[in-house]
């Protein structure tokens, strides 16, 4: 501020006014933002997730899903990394469930080695899901930077934040609302399970005594539901299928013609389309991507871009975690 009050020449007052004030404004995340501090580093994080993907395709799924819980707990702060007992990584919507966490360790390291104490973990994480979506054929965006690393996890705030395959689609609409996404990136995001796979004990309340009328839910397929009642049966709910049968590890818009084929495999997928409790909303997004796939690509990058601007720390805020999994 101390420079504006230096200013002699009229002309100069003017963008000099404009830019103290731009000091006041919080700042915003830019696609630039490394570029004179760490020129190299979108470079060196896409070296290192072709390499996590060329070991198991797999891995762009969950590095995508580490970026969406991080996000929706605290903003997108790098909170899900950090380790301890009251880490994220314990609150029941990711025990036994969210990894990859190896994975960023060996980017941040990447990173680390190209230009020390400069990168922070959360946008680690943001460049690496956009990475493995266009790496599993999805689209490319540029994504935004200058995000820091908070200081705290926050479990209760997971437990409570993140969505539940169980939730009722306006329980879920409710949650995605709490951090400013509306209902049609509800369901736009939701296209990210065209990658991935879940485990049986996220989906098996809709193959087993599913009600007192049906044994399975009627909204599933039946021989979808005989399959994977075959693969579930006896098992100790650990065992994986793929979210997208039709195209397991490819970033598509199948996801959505599954739903109009009752073959979405969660309650929370499938009842975006089946659910009886009035979204017409959902219901009519789900047909417009089933039958557009470029629209579904561009408005994944409406909302990606969007849930990757949730609370971001910015500024002097928080800090440039050195190790990804413990503060400073
Ligand atoms: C709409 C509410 C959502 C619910 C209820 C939900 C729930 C789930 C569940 C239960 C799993 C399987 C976890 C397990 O087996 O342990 C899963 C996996 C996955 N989710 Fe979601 N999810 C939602 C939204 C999203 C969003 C917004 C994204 C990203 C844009 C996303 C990306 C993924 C991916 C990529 C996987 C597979 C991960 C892997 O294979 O490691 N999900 N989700
Ligand atoms: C980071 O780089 C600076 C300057 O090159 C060096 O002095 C410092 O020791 C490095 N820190 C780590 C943790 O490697
Ligand atoms: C944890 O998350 C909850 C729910 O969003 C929020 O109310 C609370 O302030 C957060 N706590 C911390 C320590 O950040
Ligand atoms: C589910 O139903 C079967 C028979 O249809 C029964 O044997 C079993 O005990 C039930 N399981 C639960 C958890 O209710
Ligand atoms: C599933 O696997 C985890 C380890 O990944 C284990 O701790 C847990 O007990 C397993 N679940 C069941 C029901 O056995
Ligand atoms: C929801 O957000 C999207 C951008 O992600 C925007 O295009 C759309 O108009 C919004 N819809 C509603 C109903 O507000």
């Amino acid at each position: 501020m101390k420079a504006c009050s230096f200013v002699s020449h009229p002309s100069l007052l003017i963008i000099l006014i404009v830019s103290c004030l731009g000091v006041e404004v919080r700042a915003q995340l830019t696609t630039d933002f490394y570029a004179t501090s760490c020129p190299t580093v979108f470079t060196v994080v896409r070296q290192e997730v072709i390499k996590a993907l060329m070991n198991e395709m797999r891995m762009g799924a969950s590095l995508l899903r580490l970026h969406f819980h991080d996000c929706f707990v605290n903003g997108c702060d790098g909170s899900i990394l950090l380790d301890g007992s009251n880490s994220e990584k314990l609150a029941f919507p990711n025990r036994n469930s969210v990894r990859g966490f190896d994975v960023v360790d060996t980017i941040k390291a990447a990173v680390e080695n190209e230009c020390n104490d400069t990168v922070s973990c959360a946008d680690i994480l943001a460049i690496a899901a956009r990475d493995s979506v266009f790496l599993s054929g999805g689209p490319e965006w540029q994504v935004l930077v200058g995000r820091r690393d908070g200081l705290v996890a926050n479990q209760t705030g997971a437990n409570i934040g993140l969505p539940a395959p169980t939730d009722s689609i306006n329980t879920i609409i409710t949650k995605f609302n709490n951090v400013g996404l509306n209902t049609t990136d509800v369901v736009v995001l939701s296209g990210g399970h065209t990658i991935g796979r879940a485990r049986c004990v996220t989906f098996s309340n809709r193959l087993f005594n599913f009600s007192s009328t049906d044994a399975t839910d009627p909204t599933l397929d039946s021989t979808m539901a005989s399959e994977l009642q075959t693969l579930c049966q006896g098992g100790d709910g650990n065992t994986t299928t793929v979210l997208d049968r039709n195209s397991a590890d490819l970033f598509d818009n199948h996801y959505y013609i599954n739903l109009l084929n009752q073959k979405g495999l969660l309650s929370s997928d499938q009842g975006l389309f089946s659910s009886d409790e009035g979204v017409a909303a959902t219901k009519a997004l789900v047909q417009t991507y089933s039958s557009d796939s470029s629209q579904f690509m561009e408005d994944f990058v409406t909302s990606i871009i969007k849930m990757g601007n949730i609370s971001p720390l910015t500024g002097s805020a928080g800090e440039i975690r050195k190790n990804c999994r413990v503060v400073n």
